[in-house]
């Protein structure tokens, strides 16, 4: 089939790699000029495991090309299929900004002969059906189809779905569908496009829901007698529960998951419909970053503020560059605000994006620089860096009172357990070294991330 995928994003890329490996002759659409500048050269814009790879063999096969030109394109060879990966970012309100779709969309209605649209980018609920209202000669040839890919793994889940759901008004385009995407074993749920709208957002505040319930349980499990691996653990070994988003931590920071819960609440608040659950998993994650600064005004008090301070990593994932909602974002400038010195370091990232993200802040070549002579060490990803790191020598490089806050949960208590500094995690992962002694025999509530 000869399929336009229009937004080379995260989504669109990897849409467009496993279409053209599937077969299709795929054509990426993308108006950013820098970013087709990437992708032209055989460069992977955004950072994604195996993506680099599998578009230098799409490439290789002639089965992919790239054009800012959809219509153009469609003049010269026309398309069956146009689908739709364009942003629905966060507008300042938090609502969602719907004008990248509807371009798009306006943009595909335009093409003759019409060819099949099929929207992937998150909108909420009715979005369809209101910019259908201007392109009625699309109805019966439009899905609203969405994308549940994660990034991290983004590739084979486009190539394994666990699950299809389609929005459409004419069931005539399911053949085609199911030719487009190599008819998948996976279930399919075909429903109205508002109602499948609808099973993404409600997909997503699940997830949220999950990560906010890890954090707030971690919260309750900060005393020496729970554990909160173990409770997390537990809990999640349960089948009707599962251990997939349970990691306690500094919050959802991917580029999904805020801006859907928020835009949820706005199309939930609009309409008179009360979220008392939803609003509180927004609260909750709002509140996590902040943890950071609770902490560390608990162990430095009054030296907070002009304090060194090692954050090791700005990335939330080590595997993704989106830096869109990033905690990192949030704890660094809530420490600068403490008139705390931020040495920053991440391996995946530039001096320069350091700066560029983090103004105020002093980007460090390496890990040893950054931890030399600070009094408190952040971990803000989990780069194997810095789990793998000789802590025994960190600690040693730290001055007093050598406080390490790991947001991610992913240091390994029992390296840490006899070195001289004070290990505070997101939940009661291990004693402070000194209660560590008698916290077991006589708990007392020690101040925790
Ligand atoms: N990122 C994810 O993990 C993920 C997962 C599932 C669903 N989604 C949803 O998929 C959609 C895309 O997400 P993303 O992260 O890939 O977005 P993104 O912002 O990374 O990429 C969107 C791209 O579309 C381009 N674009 C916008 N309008 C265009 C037009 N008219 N013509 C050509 N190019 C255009 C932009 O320049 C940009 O490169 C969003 O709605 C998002 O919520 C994202």
């Amino acid at each position: 089939m000869r399929v336009a995928v229009v937004g080379q994003g995260y989504v669109g890329v990897t849409g467009a790699v496993a279409l053209a490996r599937q077969g299709h002759h795929v054509t990426g659409v993308e108006r950013d000029a820098a970013r087709l500048r990437s992708l032209a050269a055989g460069r992977a814009p955004v950072s994604e495991p195996g993506l680099q790879d599998e578009l230098s063999l799409a490439l290789a096969t002639g089965r992919l090309r790239f054009t800012s030109g959809l219509a153009q394109a469609h003049l010269r060879e026309p398309f069956e299929v146009v689908l739709i990966t364009v942003g629905s970012p966060p507008a300042g309100d938090g609502t969602a900004d719907l004008s990248q779709v509807a371009q798009a969309l306006m943009d595909a209605a335009a093409l003759l002969p019409v060819p099949y649209v099929v929207l992937k980018s998150t909108v909420p609920p009715g979005t369809s059906d209101g910019l259908l209202g201007a392109c009625p000669h699309l109805r019966d040839r439009y899905a609203y189809n969405p994308e549940f890919l994660n990034q991290g793994s983004a590739l084979d889940d486009w190539t394994s779905p666990a699950r299809v759901v389609v929005g459409i008004r004419s069931h005539d385009g399911l053949p085609l569908l199911r030719r487009l995407y190599g008819a998948p074993t996976c279930p399919w749920v075909v429903t109205t496009p508002a109602t499948a709208e609808m099973v993404k957002y409600a997909s997503n505040v699940f997830l949220a829901m999950k990560i906010s319930f890890a954090n707030e349980c971690a919260r309750l499990c900060a005393t020496p007698e729970l554990n909160t691996d173990h409770v997390m653990q537990g809990v999640g070994l349960d089948p009707r529960i599962g251990h997939a988003f349970l990691q306690p931590g500094l919050g959802y920071g991917d580029s999904c998951l805020p801006k859907d819960t928020e835009a949820l609440a706005h199309w939930a608040a609009a309409r008179g419909i009360p979220t008392p659950l939803l609003d509180a998993v927004i609260g909750v994650n709002r509140a996590q970053p902040g943890l950071v600064r609770e902490v560390l005004r608990a162990e430095l008090g009054e030296g907070l503020a002009h304090s060194e301070i090692a954050v090791l990593g700005a990335r939330y994932e080590p595997w993704s560059d989106d830096m869109r909602a990033a905690p990192s974002r949030v704890v660094v400038p809530q420490l600068l605000d403490e008139a705390a010195g931020i040495r920053i370091w991440d391996p995946a990232m530039a001096p320069a994006d350091l700066t560029r993200f983090f103004p105020g802040a002093r980007p460090c070549p390496d890990l040893r620089s950054a931890v030399r002579g600070a009094a408190a060490v952040v971990v803000l990803t989990e780069w194997p860096e810095t789990i793998e790191a000789d802590w025994a020598e960190l600690a040693a490089a730290l001055v007093p009172p050598a406080v390490v806050v790991d947001g991610k949960n992913c240091l390994l208590p029992e390296r840490l357990r006899d070195l001289p500094l004070v290990y505070r995690s997101v939940g009661n992962r291990l004693p402070a070294r000194a209660e560590a002694s008698s916290a077991e025999e006589t708990p007392s509530p020690a101040p925790s991330a």
